[in-house]
């Protein structure tokens, strides 16, 4: 047998793209609740409606810088696809039971913190945000599902973006260290797998983290970086006292990534876009301090974070059990890129792989990739791995009579299910468990799209909203059941 007896099946999902039920059960707003949708492969961004400091009104796009004191709001006559998204919030039993029919003995999921915490800082939590999570877990346990709960996946509170400039402020970590108090205590027994901050590596934007000018100010950006750092190491610590039988990953976008010859200056290249982009935030939530070429580099750039007696000892007490990824391609990194074609991929971006195929949101596809990535992880580190997203986004058809044959999606799941097992039964990898993106249809999260699913349970919903939430089963529902239930031996 090559997956170990015990190995984490399932799929995952984050509040903001599934729940819906934005103002429901006494929610407040965050900031993915004013992004709306965009068109990915004609590359249309997302956009924010803000109010700027002269009372104003101006759109930005998802990536953009904000001006300082522009504070994004809700239109009424604006559609915002992450208010109903495929509504979880009203279909949760249903779906787990789903799920159980799957095979999963997992599902990672996020909380919403604007459901606990309407504001992100309130003084006591809202009890029926706290009871409907309750809900939720004692639901999974019904199925012999396994809640993995992330505490905070691209949702920052309204409030605290608009008023406290997100993550840049002291005041956020603040607020986010009482939201782990609450639910680590509350869910004790319940929930004993937890992620931090989902993909910490990715951006330090309005979108994800509430920062306005993050482009334009560098201090900004590490001072948000750092921010997360600590409020990540403040959860693993947290989670360890509260339950010591409570298992902590990070959440880090770790895509595989390739020198685009051997020429030395691109095999550099690679060496330092993947410092910069993975293994600063592997190695900071592992080994417990910055590296020195980051140290060296904040030097350099005049950039003194500002740091509370104790942050630094915390980051080396918070440092985590597992190593959990997402991965959905790869890219290949050029010492000079011009004219070599630009890639897209999990927003990051090197150049056109001539080796390889994409989706048709131009993610390369590349199975060996995980192999790959799982090998450095391990070889790095040494401490369990996660697979906690992969998975393909694509346009599926609905057939007359309703079935779905997504045969590509079943492709992309055998072959990367190969490799983890490669990883797993010839390389000694210890890798812990799987669990797909968007199992079931969910936002996107880069474009606001519903038309970029990448579920195996279909749901009637498309990109301005309309549809009746319905769920049905895809052709790769079948694949994945017989995966599941075999423990990854029947991968035919
Ligand atoms: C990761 C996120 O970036 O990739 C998810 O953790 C996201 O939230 C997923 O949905 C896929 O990206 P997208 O843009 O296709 O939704």
């Amino acid at each position: 047998m090559s997956f170990p007896k015990g190995f984490l099946w399932g799929g995952a999902t984050a509040a903001n793209q599934y729940e819906g039920g934005y103002l429901s059960g006494g929610k407040g707003l965050a900031v993915a609740d004013t992004l709306t949708g965009g068109d990915g492969i004609h590359n249309i961004p997302r956009k924010f409606i803000v109010e700027l400091a002269d009372g104003t009104r101006a759109t930005f796009g998802g990536r953009d810088e904000i001006p300082a004191g522009a504070k994004a709001i809700v239109d009424p006559d604006t559609y915002y696809p992450s208010h109903v998204a495929t509504d979880f919030y009203h279909h949760w039993k249903e779906d787990i039971a789903l799920f159980a029919e799957m095979g999963c003995n997992v599902y990672r999921l996020s909380i919403n913190w604007t459901r606990i915490f309407p504001n992100g800082d309130d003084e006591t939590p809202n009890e029926e945000g706290l009871k409907f999570y309750e809900d939720v877990f004692k639901e999974c346990h019904k199925y012999g599902i396994e809640p993995l709960v992330t505490i905070y996946h691209f949702d920052c509170p309204l409030h605290l973006a608009n008023e406290y400039d997100g993550w840049v402020s002291r005041h956020t970590l603040e607020a986010f260290e009482r939201y782990c108090d609450t639910i680590l205590t509350r869910y004790k027994g319940l929930v004993k797998y937890w992620l931090t901050i989902n993909e910490i590596n990715i951006n330090t934007n309005f979108m994800m983290n509430g920062v306005h000018e993050h482009i334009s100010n560098k201090q900004n950006a590490e001072q948000c970086r750092w921010h997360l750092f600590v409020g990540s190491a403040y959860a693993v610590k947290k989670a360890h006292e509260v339950d010591p039988e409570n298992k902590v990953g990070l959440m880090i976008a770790h895509g595989a990534s390739y020198p685009y010859s051997c020429n030395p200056e691109d095999v550099w290249a690679e060496v330092e876009s993947a410092h910069n982009m993975k293994w600063f935030y592997g190695d900071v939530q592992v080994r417990g301090y910055y590296p020195a070429w980051k140290v060296n580099y904040l030097k350099r750039e005049g950039i003194e974070l500002k740091k509370e007696p104790g942050d630094d000892e915390l980051l080396r007490e918070g440092t985590v059990d597992f190593y959990s990824f997402s991965y959905y391609s790869s890219q290949a990194i050029a010492a000079h890129p011009e004219k070599l074609g630009e890639s897209a991929g999990n927003q990051t971006h090197g150049v056109k792989n001539p080796y390889l195929q994409a989706s048709e949101w131009g993610w390369t596809i590349d199975p060996l990739g995980l192999r790959i990535v799982l090998n450095e992880i391990w070889d790095r580190y040494q401490i369990p791995t996660m697979v906690v997203e992969n998975g393909l986004g694509a346009i599926d058809k609905v057939e007359e009579d309703g079935s779905i044959n997504d045969d590509y999606r079943i492709d992309y799941m055998r072959t990367h299910i190969q490799t983890m097992k490669d990883a797993v039964e010839i390389d000694g990898v210890d890798l812990m468990g799987y669990t797909p993106w968007g199992f079931i249809d969910v936002v996107s999260a880069g474009t606001g799209e519903m038309r970029k699913r990448y579920g195996f349970i279909y749901v009637d919903m498309d990109d301005d909203g309309n549809g009746d939430l319905s769920r049905s089963k895809k052709k790769s529902f079948g694949y994945i059941q017989k995966v599941y239930k075999s423990n990854g031996e029947d991968l035919d």
